[in-house]
């Protein structure tokens, strides 16, 4: 029970991985909150576990949208009180061509994969700053420090991440509020899916440099998050952690 007592908001906590968090946080003994832009599988998900008896709560916020963020944010607050850790998951892909691409493009892909992190950190650290501690995990990626072709300009989003993570870390410590990034390697999840898909042969070339033979699994992140969380990482802060099964370790 390594949250018990703490309040654990998580964005794009749906699916995939960050439905991942959302489970492990409640298995650690803390109430969740996450916000998602999918609400079928949102309340689906608060269903199942408030059968199990779970404190957990749904709103519907897009990350990009700071009024629907700072609303939903707030009634989630009022149910369980002051958030104690933030989890900033949502994000999305972007496979753009950089003459092709437009601005309002450019700003909606950073207003998602960057920005929100941002906002979020302005909902609740008042709060953090009053507790005088805090933990905010921000999921970055493997492409923050090495990219595969045609991501533009998803690289530069995930390489500011850990940028922002940096300036939240030294900025923030000394109110005891650590901010860390899980960079994770290829994960199965329904993002992963629907890149594999879209081209033959991607799951075999994929699979074949992998380092363990495989990819990972969004309960091997949720691992790390929950531990980055939790007091058993009080020193750490300002880092990124690859969770990537060793494919940043291999050269080409
Ligand atoms: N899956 C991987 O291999 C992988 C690897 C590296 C990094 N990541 C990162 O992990 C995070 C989660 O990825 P995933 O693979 O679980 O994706 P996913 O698409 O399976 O799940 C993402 C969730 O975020 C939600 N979301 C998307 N845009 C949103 C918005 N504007 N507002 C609120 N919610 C929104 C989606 O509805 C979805 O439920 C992302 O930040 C992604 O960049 C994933």
């Amino acid at each position: 029970m390594k949250l018990a007592h703490q309040h654990v908001f998580v964005t794009g906590g749906s699916k995939g991985i960050g439905e991942a968090i959302v489970r492990d946080c409640l298995a650690q003994g803390a109430k969740v909150s996450f916000v998602d832009i999918d609400v079928l599988n949102g309340e689906a998900l608060v269903a199942e576990l408030r059968k199990a008896g779970h404190s957990v709560a749904f709103a519907k916020a897009d990350v990009a949208n700071f009024p629907e963020l700072e609303a939903a944010y707030k009634s989630l607050v009022a149910q369980f009180g002051d958030v104690t850790g933030v989890v900033n998951n949502a994000g999305v892909n972007s496979y753009a061509d950089p003459v092709e691409m437009t601005d309002e493009q450019w700003d909606a892909f950073f207003a998602i994969d960057l920005k929100a992190i941002w906002l979020t950190a302005k909902l609740a650290l008042p709060g953090m700053r009053k507790a005088h501690k805090g933990a905010i995990v921000n999921i970055g990626s493997i492409h923050g420090r090495l990219t595969f072709p045609n991501f533009f300009p998803y690289g530069a989003a995930k390489s500011a991440v850990m940028g922002l993570t940096r300036n939240l870390g030294v900025d923030e410590g000394h109110h005891e509020i650590r901010t860390n990034t899980v960079a994770p390697g290829y994960v199965l999840t329904p993002l992963t899916q629907g890149w594999l898909d879209a081209e033959p042969g991607r799951l075999e070339r994929s699979l074949a440099i992998q380092p363990m033979g495989r990819m990972g699994r969004p309960d091997e992140i949720a691992k790390v998050v929950t531990f980055l969380l939790s007091d058993d990482s009080s020193f750490v802060n300002g880092s990124d952690w690859a969770v990537d099964g060793g494919l940043s370790a291999r050269s080409a």
